[in-house]
């Protein structure tokens, strides 16, 4: 029997930069998107062209330098969203508009202003629009698990006669639970005389904490496309995690007898770099991807999965990229041993991006004696993104701070920017807030701390420390990452990293008012 596939539609980059605090820079959005299509998910919502130029910029971004997953753009069901949408996706070689409009009488009553019938022509006159830019349109019904189910239906169909290819079910509020949500669709396929002309998708968020369970419950009456998100950010409690979803059908193949193309060895590194990047921490006992999602802690556990690890484990740890670290690298591990291993690990680097990692890893096998397959990670995110590097306007060069429970905490920090060599000193709340005031003293910048998190990346006490933060900055949440086995450089690094970004861009909006005049 040749085995139906489910379409795997990520929308961390839309979605799930809605998360509160979740913001991405264009080079960010890009490299997560890369990883995707590394991943091979199906297709990437790369964002909402007309919300921002920034969102739009990382829209036509994506477009033009990811190949391998269609690439689509959210709009409202308006011209202009249409129209913006379709000049941001239309460089890739797959693309698809994804219009939507509220369908219940909450969003209709109190938000749109409109009557049913305004609605459903508004949503097929969209449809129609798209279609003049692409065949791939999809539609979806905002708020559907709260719709009156016969409008439900005459939206839906109207649309497909319009031209929708897909339509998608979205639990907006999270408001639906398994058993009713599955019999949604399957009323759907049998009141929508045209649903077989169209994939039918969902999209479902996590309010009540159901997000996998309803997605997965679809499948069984038809749905083939799911929308999801790495980690399952996205706005409010998010949105069905990718991983639980991707993990699910293929452990429990005998009950969704699908096939995915998601390499799913891939799948632990995509979830570290979109949690640095956004600065969204991974709970320790998420389901695939939390760092105790493998961990056996009780005796009985440890002994039952020694001599068979099927007693207690229903996946490999290897099914998703996490290797068991036979091999603990260190100071004397040659180059061959570290490039394998980052080989094994899923990297593919350039030799220029070896040899920049190699360097600190040595760099880094000085102050610590045994590297962890975690540290590795940490080292490839922290060095491989030459774009970002070169984007770095204020490094760090030097930084000594006092601390004590009778001592004024004190830091001195010394920055390179460019060829110049600027040094502050500041006292504080303690050693970070210090050294964090004097690297505002050099940067200039007003910015307001506003979350600070420090995680060990493996165990023992010289562990590498990680340390994320969010800047407050002209209303816009900016995040910063910074790792070291010295806590308080990893601090000081995290607070440039965001400091960077905004150094950034202040200096390309100088240089477009000046290029403009
Ligand atoms: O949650 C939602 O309804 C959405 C739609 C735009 C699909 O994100
Ligand atoms: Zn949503």
């Amino acid at each position: 029997m040749k085995r139906e596939k489910i379409i795997v539609f990520d929308t961390t980059l839309r979605d799930g930069e809605q998360s509160p605090g979740a913001s991405l820079t264009k080079t960010e959005k890009l490299e997560i998107a890369k990883v995707l299509a590394e991943m091979k998910v199906d297709v990437i919502e790369a964002g909402f062209p007309v919300s921002s130029p920034d969102d739009f910029e990382g829209v036509k971004a994506i477009a033009q330098n990811i190949n391998g997953p269609e690439i689509c753009g959210l709009a409202r069901a308006i011209k202009s969203d249409i129209d913006a949408c379709w000049s941001a996706i239309k460089y890739a070689k797959k693309s698809r508009i994804h219009t939507f409009i509220a369908t219940s009488d909450i969003h209709l009553k109190y938000k749109l202003k409109k009557n049913r019938s305004q609605v459903l022509n508004q949503a097929v006159e969209a449809v129609k629009y798209a279609k003049k830019f692409s065949s791939n349109v999809q539609f979806s019904p905002e708020d559907a698990t709260r719709s009156d189910f016969s409008f439900l239906c005459q939206v839906i169909e109207a649309v497909i006669t319009a031209g929708a290819t897909t339509i998608n079910i979205p639990d907006t509020v999270g408001y639906s639970v398994p058993f009713e949500f599955s019999q949604l669709i399957k009323n759907i396929v049998v009141q929508v005389p045209n649903i077989r002309k169209a994939t039918i998708s969902v999209h479902c968020h996590n309010d009540l904490g159901m997000a996998v369970a309803n997605s997965l419950s679809a499948i069984k009456e038809g749905a083939r496309q799911i929308e999801c998100t790495i980690n399952g950010i996205g706005e409010r409690a998010g949105n069905a995690a990718l991983e639980e979803i991707v993990m699910s059908v293929i452990t429990r193949n005998d009950l969704f007898p699908l096939i995915s193309s998601v390499k799913t060895q891939q799948i632990y590194k995509v979830s570290r770099l979109v949690s640095s990047l956004t600065g969204v921490i991974v709970q320790p006992n998420k389901a695939i991807v939390g760092v105790n999602a493998f961990a056996h802690e009780a005796g009985i556990h440890q002994h039952g999965v020694l001599s068979k690890r099927i007693t207690y484990e229903i996946m490999k740890p290897e099914s998703i990229g996490l290797t068991e670290s036979k091999l603990v690298l260190g100071k004397h591990s040659g180059r061959h041993a570290f490039a394998k291993r980052l080989k094994d690990l899923g990297y593919k680097l350039s030799l220029s991006q070896l040899d920049k990692v190699f360097v600190s890893f040595k760099i880094l096998a000085d102050r610590k004696k045994q590297i962890y397959d975690e540290d590795l990670h940490m080292l490839v995110e922290d060095e491989v993104n030459i774009d970002r590097k070169q984007r770095e306007i204020f490094s760090l060069d030097y930084i000594h701070t006092i601390s004590g429970n009778k001592a004024v905490p004190t830091a001195t920090v010394r920055l390179k920017k460019e060829k110049e060599i600027i040094q502050e000193a500041s006292c504080g709340d303690g050693p970070v807030d210090a050294a964090y005031k004097a690297i505002d003293k050099i940067c200039g910048f007003k910015v307001t701390l506003t979350d600070y998190n420090l995680r060990a990346i493996s165990g023992g006490k010289d562990a590498l420390g990680e340390v994320l933060i969010k800047l407050k900055w002209k209303e816009k949440i900016i995040n910063g990452r910074g790792s070291s086995t010295d806590i308080i450089e990893a601090s000081a690094k995290a607070y440039l990293n965001a400091i960077n970004k905004i150094a950034v861009k202040t200096k390309d909006k100088r240089q477009s008012i000046v290029h403009s005049r």
